[in-house]
């Protein structure tokens, strides 16, 4: 039986996928080498150092690590001022009536995001309210595909992760919810997200009735 509902933030509640990707885009421009939008894929979920790894990686760069935390440093201060203009309207379609459907019907609602910068969204965008419990990159040490951000969220709603299902647009973050024994419903594509329990391709097609139905049998 579902009871607790563990939302990603970045690219299922709200579109900063975009910016975190401009964000980069514009480091390896300066960097002098092309990144990709599918390139991009493989940063989604990943923490933030861990994306600089991989960016890197990409580029064919070996930095030391004081070099590295500037970028990361670099790449942040931009992103943070495109998220300072967010509000409302950057809320993606359907979200907010599914988090209300789960309130309404006693599901319990987390937020598991791998972002240090979780709080400043939720709030420009006006979704704390919706939240349970919050766990982002300030409460957690490993980031996804580490299950650690969805059983601290499962714990924190007193639900075990047996009833919990995970709402991911990341393969790094399905991989999570699969690590922490929960179901996942992938956002995006099955073609990126084929691990996930059921994908669809935004949350207007969810509700708690789908989600019942979608698992019946947990
Ligand atoms: C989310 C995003 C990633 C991002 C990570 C860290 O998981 O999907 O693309 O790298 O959060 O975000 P931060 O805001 O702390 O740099
Ligand atoms: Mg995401």
């Amino acid at each position: 039986e579902i009871k607790a509902c563990l939302f990603d933030l970045d690219g299922v509640l709200v579109d900063t996928a975009k910016y975190h990707y401009i964000a980069w885009k514009e480091l390896a421009d300066q960097l002098g080498f092309e990144f990709t939008e599918k390139d991009n894929e493989r940063l989604k979920g990943v923490s933030r150092s861990a994306s600089l790894n991989i960016l890197l990686e990409i580029g064919g760069l070996a930095l030391d690590e004081a070099e590295k935390a500037r970028l990361a440093e670099s790449k942040n201060s931009r992103y943070v001022e495109y998220i300072s203009s967010m509000d409302s309207s950057e809320i993606l379609p359907g979200a907010l009536a599914f988090l209300e459907d789960c309130r309404s019907q006693g599901i319990g609602t987390a937020l598991g995001s791998a972002s240090k910068n979780a709080m400043t969204i939720l709030n420009n965008t006006g979704l704390t309210p919706y939240f349970d419990a919050i766990i982002d990159g300030t409460n957690t040490s490993v980031a996804k595909p580490d299950p650690e951000v969805f059983l601290l969220g499962a714990e924190a709603l007193g639900v075990p992760p047996v009833n919990c299902v995970v709402f991911e647009d990341a393969e790094a973050g399905i991989e999570a919810a699969r690590r922490a024994g929960m179901a996942s419903v992938g956002i995006g594509s099955p073609e990126t997200l084929g691990a996930a329990s059921l994908v669809v391709p935004s949350l207007l097609e969810m509700s708690v009735a789908r989600l019942k139905e979608a698992f019946a049998a947990v």
